[in-house]
């Protein structure tokens, strides 16, 4: 089978700030000039100099050209293996580019639901769908359905990274998520769209991508809560929930996973004052109670 070499693989190789072209183009003249004049060149460029070949062999050295050629081949191998997976992630799941969100934020509302695994993000969304009629998107849930799906490109991808507590590559929950959104727009063109995304955006390139290809959010909910709580409740949610990522160790990933890739995001959107934060160790009834006066309070009675 021929061998493909991946487009963005030879842009990313050949364009000019390939640190190889950066070396060579960046070096000083003089030290240009004299990797052109060493003796080391001159040997193979004239064979003039240096020793003389003895009869029946060859004036030219072969074995370092076999050489060079051997570890260039090998390394250049290893990057396109190691880049393999990601080039058919990256090559598959890209989306066109586009110029404007698919959504206006003027027509659609959009609630970021965050906070650590186990702090009861679903729990508190299922009680504003009930009492506001938002609709319910976890980014979760639509990966393990898409892992589920029988005809899914991404279902192993989807399975390795949940199982570990790594955040999917962006693309594939953005247009899952993107995809929903338009399925429950389009069922009432007349009602405007209100969307509580729960779990997403936990790493900075889905919030960015989110919000320039798919809609602006209002704000994040942030349900704050110590890490021992969660790993009590997921603890004892892994007795009954058939969760592959809700046993000791997983948990253990995702918690490390939420503190150094997933806080960045609240901090980003507080530091845009897009923070609604709610103290989430309470009892269920005792969360809600706080979520709606804090929902009410930012956006009004009727949400
Ligand atoms: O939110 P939930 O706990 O259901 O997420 C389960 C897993 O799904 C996460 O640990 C992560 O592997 C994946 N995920 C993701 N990106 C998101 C949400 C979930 O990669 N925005
Ligand atoms: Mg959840």
């Amino acid at each position: 089978m021929a061998c493909q070499i991946p487009k963005f693989f030879l842009r990313r190789v050949c364009q000019p700030s390939s640190p190889f072209q950066k070396l060579s183009s960046q070096a000083p003249r003089s030290l240009r000039a004299s990797i052109r004049n060493s003796p080391a060149r001159r040997n193979y460029a004239t064979g003039e100099s240096g020793p003389k070949p003895k009869p029946g062999q060859s004036p030219f050295k072969i074995w370092p050209f076999v050489a060079i050629t051997l570890v260039g081949s090998g390394a250049y191998m290893l990057m396109v293996k190691n880049r393999t997976d990601m080039a058919s992630t990256d090559k598959q799941i890209a989306a066109p580019k586009k110029d404007v969100p698919t959504f206006s934020p003027d027509d659609v509302t959009v609630i970021f639901v965050l906070g650590g695994p186990g702090a009861g993000k679903g729990t508190q969304c299922a009680n504003l769908v009930r009492d506001y009629k938002f609709t319910h998107l976890s980014a979760g849930d639509l990966l393990r359905a898409e892992q589920e799906r029988p005809d899914s490109e991404f279902g192993t991808l989807i399975k390795d990274y949940i199982k570990d507590g790594l955040i999917v590559p962006m693309e594939v929950t953005v247009q899952l998520l993107e995809n929903a959104m338009m399925e429950v727009v389009q069922k009432d063109k007349d009602r405007k769209g209100k969307f509580l995304i729960d779990g997403f955006p936990r790493k900075m390139d889905q919030a960015l991508k989110f919000e320039e290809t798919v809609c602006p959010a209002k704000f994040v909910l942030f349900f704050d809560c110590p890490e021992k709580e969660m790993q009590r409740r997921l603890l004892e949610r892994g007795k009954t929930s058939g969760r592959t990522d809700d046993n000791a160790e997983s948990i253990k990933k995702r918690f490390k996973v939420f503190v150094e890739t997933s806080m960045p995001v609240v901090d980003y959107f507080e530091s845009q004052d897009r923070v609604v934060k709610v103290v989430a160790t309470k009892t269920p009834d005792g969360v809600y109670k706080e979520t709606r006066g804090k929902l009410e309070d930012r956006l009004g009675k009727n949400l």
